[in-house]
């Protein structure tokens, strides 16, 4: 059964990164648990979060790391990156800044992490369609130019989270 650690096939970890407040921890206890928090705190330090599933039959369990986006809580080491397969980037949809700091964490991600790591770029936050302030557009053509895979989510509704996982993990398979 799931959760049985003998038949566990593979463990990827995977980090999620971005600015502070753009939703990392939300996105992440969506598909980890199905569940949000709309008054959640800041995230201190590391935590990870794991999900088993199945997939080509092969039981995977994603091991998910999360960190603070706040440069002041951020001990980026290498020790963050190292083994990791995958990596979620996000930003908010309707927060300009976060989306002009994305290439900031690419560069962060080629510096530290392993090069053929997956990189998912994510546009959280789709549920405020009406304060959106980053066109998909733009985000469709950063992530081609990137070679990222790209997709817009609502950590609040659950739009879009699971297949955003699911593509990432695919592909590292
Ligand atoms: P740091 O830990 O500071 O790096 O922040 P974070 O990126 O982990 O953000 P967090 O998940 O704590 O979410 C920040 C705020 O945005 C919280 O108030 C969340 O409830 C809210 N939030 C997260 N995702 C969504 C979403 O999809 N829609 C809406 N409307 N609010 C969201």
């Amino acid at each position: 059964a799931v959760g049985d650690e003998s038949i566990i096939d593979y463990v990827y970890k995977v980090v999620v990164i971005g600015d502070s407040a753009v939703g990392k921890t939300q996105v992440l206890s969506r598909f980890t648990r199905n569940e949000f928090c709309l008054d959640s705190k800041s995230t201190i330090g590391v935590e990870f979060q794991t999900r088993t599933l199945t997939i080509q039959s092969k039981v995977i369990k994603a091991q998910i790391w999360d960190t603070a986006g706040q440069e002041r809580y951020r001990a980026v080491t290498s020790a963050y990156y190292r083994g990791a397969l995958g990596a979620m980037l996000l930003y908010d949809i309707t927060k300009r800044d976060s989306f002009d700091h994305v290439a900031r964490w690419v560069e962060e991600l080629r510096a530290h992490a392993d090069n053929s790591i997956v990189i998912a770029l994510i546009g959280n936050k789709v549920d405020l369609e009406d304060k959106r302030a980053v066109p998909s557009e733009d985000a469709v053509e950063f992530a081609e130019n990137q070679g990222l895979y790209f997709f817009e989510t609502s950590a609040l509704t659950g739009d879009n989270v699971e297949a955003a996982f699911f593509k990432l993990l695919e592909e590292i398979y």
